[in-house]
Formats: C-alpha cells, structure tokens, sequence
C-alpha cells in the first residue's frame, strides 16, 4: 500500500540571461534534503522538486530536477494532487531577466553600464496555497532579515500557508539553523536550534502534531 506523499521544494532556481550566465542565489538544497529524510523516517513517500544543487537526496526519494522558477512552478503543479501537503523549502528567485539572449551576450566597446530587465516570476507557494483542497496542507519558510515574526506571519496569511518557519541569511548554504515555527494566528509555537537534520526532524514531529497530517 503506498503511503501519503510530502511534496519538497527544494535549492535555488536559475533565471538565464544567455547560454553561460543567471541570476540565482546560494541555496544548498542542504534543509530540503534533510526534511525529505525526516518525511522519509515519519512514514511518508516524498516528492522532492529541486533547482540545481550538489546535495545529495535520500535516495528513496522521488526527485524531479528543474532549473527555473517557471519550471518549478510547473512540476509542483503537476504533482500537488497527489500530495498531502508540501514544505516550500526551495530560494526560488522572484524575478527573471525579461529577455534571454540566444548568443552570448557580448561586451560593447566604450559602453561601461548595462541595465538589466526584470518580471516577475510566479509565486509557488502562493499558487499552491490558493489550489489546497480537503485537509490537504502547506509549510512556508520565511528568510527576514529585521522584523521576523511581524513580516514571516503576514507571508503565511499572503500564501496562505498553515506553518511558516522563520530563518535567518545566515541558514543559507550552512549545516545549522535556528529557526521559529509560527502558526496561522500568529503564535510562535516552537524555536529550534541544531544540525539542519535536527532542525528538519523537529519541524516534521510539530507538522504533525499541528497539522491534519494524514
Ligand atoms: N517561494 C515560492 N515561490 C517564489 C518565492 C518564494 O514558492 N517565487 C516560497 C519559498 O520557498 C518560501 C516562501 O515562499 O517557502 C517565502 O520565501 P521568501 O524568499 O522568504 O519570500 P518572498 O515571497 O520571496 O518575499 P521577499 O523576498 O519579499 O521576502
């Protein structure tokens, strides 16, 4: 019999501005990969969407590789109904450049500055907080850098998320966090300090508990 699946988004995306350069930021994928462990070691199957990364995923995870936010947004889209609930552990980047350059793009002689273009890019959490249907769930993390608990309780409420986990910059591609679990009412409702693998064990033992994890 199979056993309900955790959806984990997971590493940073990619947003090319032509063959050889992006925008992205320095995600590990190191907190997904824990939590898929930790899902994995709680009795759930675990559908794990992650940008690039050199992390290494439990290797009973289903692991569906994609480098932007567009396909991201896509391959969440496509495996949300089969899923319980999804922890959006992933840095997706917000924006894209607005055009991409088929050749690379060159230097121009005596031009100094360049500007680049940017749009906006979907909001997977967001989306998936709109699509949750029956007791079907979802967790948020929260990267703040002043005003933690204030601005990661008003992202849960945007996305409508049911847990957000505040972090800080310095969880970015480190083997610790400290994180704060906050509820929909805004409660504070457990702070964690440890490994990523202890973090990620202990956020699941609350989703739990919290949740209507079936
Ligand atoms: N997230 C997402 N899709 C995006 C951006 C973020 O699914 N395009 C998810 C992240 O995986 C995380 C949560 O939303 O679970 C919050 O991400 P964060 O970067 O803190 O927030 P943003 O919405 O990007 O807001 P800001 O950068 O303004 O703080």
């Amino acid at each position: 019999m199979s056993r309900p699946r955790i959806l984990i988004t997971s590493g940073p995306t990619r947003e090319h501005l032509d063959p050889v350069r992006y925008l992205s930021n320095a995600s590990s994928g190191q907190m997904g990969s824990c939590l898929a462990a930790a899902a994995l070691d709680a009795g759930y199957d675990v559908t794990i969407v992650s940008g690039p990364v050199d992390v290494n995923y439990p290797s009973d995870a289903e692991v569906i590789r994609v480098v932007s936010t567009a396909q991201m947004r896509d391959a969440v889209v496509e495996h949300w109904a089969g899923c319980v609930g999804m922890i959006a552990a992933a840095a997706p980047a917000d924006f894209r450049p607005k055009s991409f350059s088929d050749s690379k793009i060159k230097k121009v002689p005596g031009k100094s500055e360049m500007t680049i273009q940017l749009v906006e890019n979907p909001d997977i959490l967001a989306e998936v907080g709109r699509m949750k249907s029956g007791n079907q769930w979802t967790i948020g993390f929260a990267l703040e850098t002043e005003n933690g608990i204030e601005r990661a309780t008003a992202k849960l409420d945007r996305k409508n998320c049911d847990l957000i986990i505040l972090n800080g910059v310095s969880a970015i591609d480190s083997a610790d966090n400290s994180v704060a679990l906050i509820d929909s009412t805004g409660t504070v409702v457990q702070e964690i300090s440890g490994s990523k693998t202890e973090v990620a064990e202990a956020i699941l033992k609350a989703a739990i508990e919290l949740l209507p994890l079936s």
